[in-house]
């Protein structure tokens, strides 16, 4: 198989005099040497340009970064100053954005059982928006006030269009069968209107919808517009927030649509659908996935003759479960020799104590990868570093950004100690 497509790997990927992949004007090697593996590798300058192609295609104040996809204060930051919004789905979300110096006012609170603590935090921090995703919550909003906790936040409703995204069944939301938000089909939408509507506890500014993830039609997105502005056009509310789920390609064989191409797309339907309020998105791993790669050490390479080779890394389920959960592909490559063929197909699995610890289940590599190779896997900015855990107390990687020449460590790797944090004894 062919060498890694160079449109899979972020922006300023080229290839030094010695050989060897440099992200940001760093070579891998000296990275891998400096901070070990594994290491995600954010490209600085990809990130900023995501940022900015949505800030262009949407306009100032109507793209909201999902910090679900990668959050550290250094990410945080980074959207903020390029002018994004910040969706938080937690209160611990909320508080990584607020630390990193993102002022409350620009951070919408997402999440479909917001505890009553969370939304104290998210009221008394006077959030942008609250969007609001069931009657219990509405309840608890109307019961916060009563207790004097104001002031009265301004709150968006999730509303569920009963769209139903081409993608895998984890990551859909949209279709009417969903633990997220009001229900359109059955009334329950306007029902939350009207309670928004007569309550004092809150001011309703908008409506919400998130159809999935990773999805890759552009027409699943202007169908849930056509949806959404049946229902919106006659509330004449201010915000229309039209969520996240752009897809990106993982492999060789995905193409996705361009976040401008996305916009062109949903603000053309809205104005075909008489849409006057403002139209704002929500895109997570469109700005994050393909800025980053993960560095892992190869440590062992078992052949089982008529069966298979097993490439075992030294990272695996911990730092990137979307293969076990959601069969996600990822493709491979070696640092070293970023134009080889690819031509052995080989099972690339972690170190953790279970046969689903895969990473890629035919990964193509090199012939002639050996043990102590680097190997980087590209397209893991989005939902790696988020969704990564501390099973079989692997410590989590450290993440570095690069630019210009420069490397910059904004998470360290996770010590024995830091495993022992929490641990009372
Ligand atoms: N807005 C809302 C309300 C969401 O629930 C999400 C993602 C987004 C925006 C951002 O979606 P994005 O643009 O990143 O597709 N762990 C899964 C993805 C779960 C997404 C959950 N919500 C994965 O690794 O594919």
């Amino acid at each position: 198989m062919s060498p890694i497509p160079r449109r899979l790997l972020s922006d300023s990927a080229t290839v030094g005099h010695d050989g060897w992949l440099e992200v940001g004007g760093v070579s891998i090697e000296a990275l891998a040497e400096d901070y070990g593996t594994p290491l995600f590798v954010y490209d600085e300058a990809h990130l900023r340009a995501r940022c900015r192609e949505a800030v262009a295609a949407f306009g100032p104040e109507r793209v909201i970064y999902a910090t679900k996809a990668f959050l550290c204060r250094a990410m945080a930051r980074l959207a903020y100053d390029e002018g994004l919004l910040l969706d938080v789905a937690s209160g611990g979300e909320l508080h990584v954005a607020m630390s990193a110096g993102v002022p409350a006012t620009a951070c919408t609170l997402h999440g479909n059982n917001k505890s009553g603590d969370e939304l104290r935090q998210a009221v008394e921090a006077e959030v942008r928006y609250i969007v609001v995703d069931s009657f219990d919550e509405l309840d608890r909003l109307d019961v916060l006030a009563a207790a004097g906790v104001g002031p009265a936040p301004r709150v968006v409703l999730r509303i569920t269009p009963g769209v139903h995204a081409h993608t895998h069944e984890f990551i859909t939301t949209g279709q009417d069968d969903s633990k997220f938000g009001f229900n359109l089909a059955n009334g329950d939408a306007l029902r939350a209107v009207d309670h928004a509507r007569r309550s004092s506890a809150m001011e309703l500014v908008g409506l919400h919808c998130h159809i999935g993830s990773n999805v890759f039609e552009a027409s699943s997105f202007a169908k849930a517009a056509e949806v959404m502005a049946d229902f919106a056009v006659p509330l004449d509310l201010p915000e229309l927030i039209l969520g996240g789920g752009l897809g990106v390609a993982y492999v060789e064989s995905e193409e996705a649509p361009t976040i401008s191409q996305w916009g062109s797309v949903l603000l053309d339907a809205c104005d075909a659908l008489g849409v006057r309020s403002r139209v704002s998105v929500e895109p997570g791993r469109a700005i994050v996935a393909s800025s980053a790669m993960t560095v892992y050490t190869v440590g062992t390479i078992k052949e089982i003759p008529g069966v298979r080779t097993y490439v075992s890394v030294d990272g695996g389920m911990s730092d990137n479960p979307r293969p076990v959960l959601y069969g996600s592909g990822y493709e491979s490559f070696l640092p070293r020799s970023v134009d080889a063929e690819r031509d052995m197909t080989v099972r690339l699995v972690g170190k953790h104590c279970e046969s689903g610890d895969v990473l890629a289940f035919a990964a193509q590599v090199p012939s002639d990868l050996a043990v102590g190779d680097l190997l980087a896997m590209p397209v893991t900015g989005a939902y790696g570093h988020s969704m990564g855990s501390n099973y079989n107390k692997i410590t989590r990687p450290p993440v570095v950004f690069v630019a210009d020449g420069q490397a910059r460590l904004v998470v360290r790797r996770e010590t024995y100690d830091d495993l022992l944090a929490t641990d009372l004894g």
